[in-house]
């Protein structure tokens, strides 16, 4: 049975899904692809931390052990912050290494560099997992893309803002207290400014941006607004009026065919598809010349649905490039 080699940078919530979900879906990659994954190599920053037990894998602080391994064919990148992760991929890609990347952070900046690079050395990039998570915005577009054209793309981008908006909506918290229960329950980073600030989300609309329209707006002229300064009575007052605040990313081309974003809280009515997306889903609504109007509603984070994205970007590799992946 031919094998495939892969190697984790990075093993938090996200690695740590990506090799829990190769384990146990081992048998059905093999079934459906004729290849067997197998992980041999795991790049962490601290070795000495206490972690899930891990058979005959090495785990490393070194990159440059999995650089030097050349049976080596996929990266799966789940650090976090713009570098090293940046200098990692494209030295993975330069030994002609197929990579997938759940770094949105990273692949809002760097992303058209690497698919350039990737492209030079005949490799593919995933990066489904670096937005909405488990939501397969990114193979969706792709696909709507070879026969389509996209027009628009808006949607609730980032989970812990949609979180804390409703719960002050349905249970009259405040900012600080929602954002604390996000925290308690996992959806709010230890620091959480990029999510309330409206950050994370504009960084996934550029990565959207790239996608579907080939190029990104001027990063200083999008306006980026948070949810921070929302009030709990603003949420109420518009509830009574049948409206609803949702925190919206939306990138358009302008009648000029020039592209237009904006990120802030947005009221909106019932008849509008983001109405009745709360918690921490995502949702993103596609308007196309030839479809028309798709939206797409699912967990934007997590450990499996986001291992999850990046094991089916691994499908997909292996089918596309079957012939070059070498069988060890
Ligand atoms: N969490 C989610 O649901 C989610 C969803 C979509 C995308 N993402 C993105 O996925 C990435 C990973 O997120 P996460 O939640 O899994 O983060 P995490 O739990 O904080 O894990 C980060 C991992 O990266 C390792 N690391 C950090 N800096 C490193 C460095 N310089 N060299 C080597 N290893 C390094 C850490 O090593 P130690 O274990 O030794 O500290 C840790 O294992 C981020 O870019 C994030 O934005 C996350």
């Amino acid at each position: 049975m031919p094998s495939i080699k892969a190697a984790i940078l990075g093993f938090g919530t996200v690695g740590e899904g990506v090799y829990r979900i190769l384990q146990e879906k081992r048998e059905e990659i093999k079934k459906s692809t004729g290849f067997t994954v197998e992980v041999v190599s795991i790049l962490v920053k601290d070795k000495t931390k206490k972690r899930m037990s891990i058979q005959d894998v090495q785990i490393t602080d070194d990159f440059r052990d999995i650089l030097n391994n050349p049976e080596i064919d996929v990266v799966f990148e789940a650090i976090v912050g713009d570098e090293p992760a940046y200098t990692y991929l494209s030295e993975a890609i330069e030994k002609s290494c197929h990579i997938i990347t759940a770094n949105k952070k990273m692949f809002a900046k760097h992303g058209p560099a690497l698919m350039k690079h990737a492209e030079f050395r005949s490799v593919q990039v995933g990066f489904e997992a670096t937005t909405a998570g488990g939501v397969p915005i990114i193979r969706t577009v792709t696909n709507l893309l070879a026969g389509d054209r996209v027009k628009r793309i808006q949607g609730i981008l980032n989970g812990t803002s949609n979180f804390i908006l409703t719960k002050m909506r349905e249970e009259g918290s405040s900012f600080s207290q929602a954002l604390a229960d996000a925290q308690q329950k996992g959806f709010a980073e230890a620091d959480p400014s990029d999510d309330v600030t409206g950050m994370d989300a504009f960084r996934k609309l550029m990565i959207l941006s790239s996608l579907a329209f080939g190029q990104q707006p001027d990063w200083e002229g999008v306006p980026v607004v948070g949810i921070d300064h929302l009030q709990t009575i603003d949420l109420i007052d518009a509830s009574k009026e049948n409206l609803r605040y949702r925190h919206v990313a939306d990138i358009w081309l302008d009648e000029r065919g020039k592209l237009q974003g904006t990120v802030g809280p947005v009221l909106i009515g019932e008849n509008h598809p983001l109405f009745s997306i709360d918690g921490v889903d995502n949702a993103i609504i596609v308007d196309t010349e030839y479809l028309g109007s798709l939206t797409l509603v699912g967990p934007g984070a997590g450990m499996y649905p986001t291992g999850s994205a990046m094991i089916a970007d691994l499908m997909h590799i292996i089918r596309r490039h079957e012939a070059v992946l070498i069988p060890n």
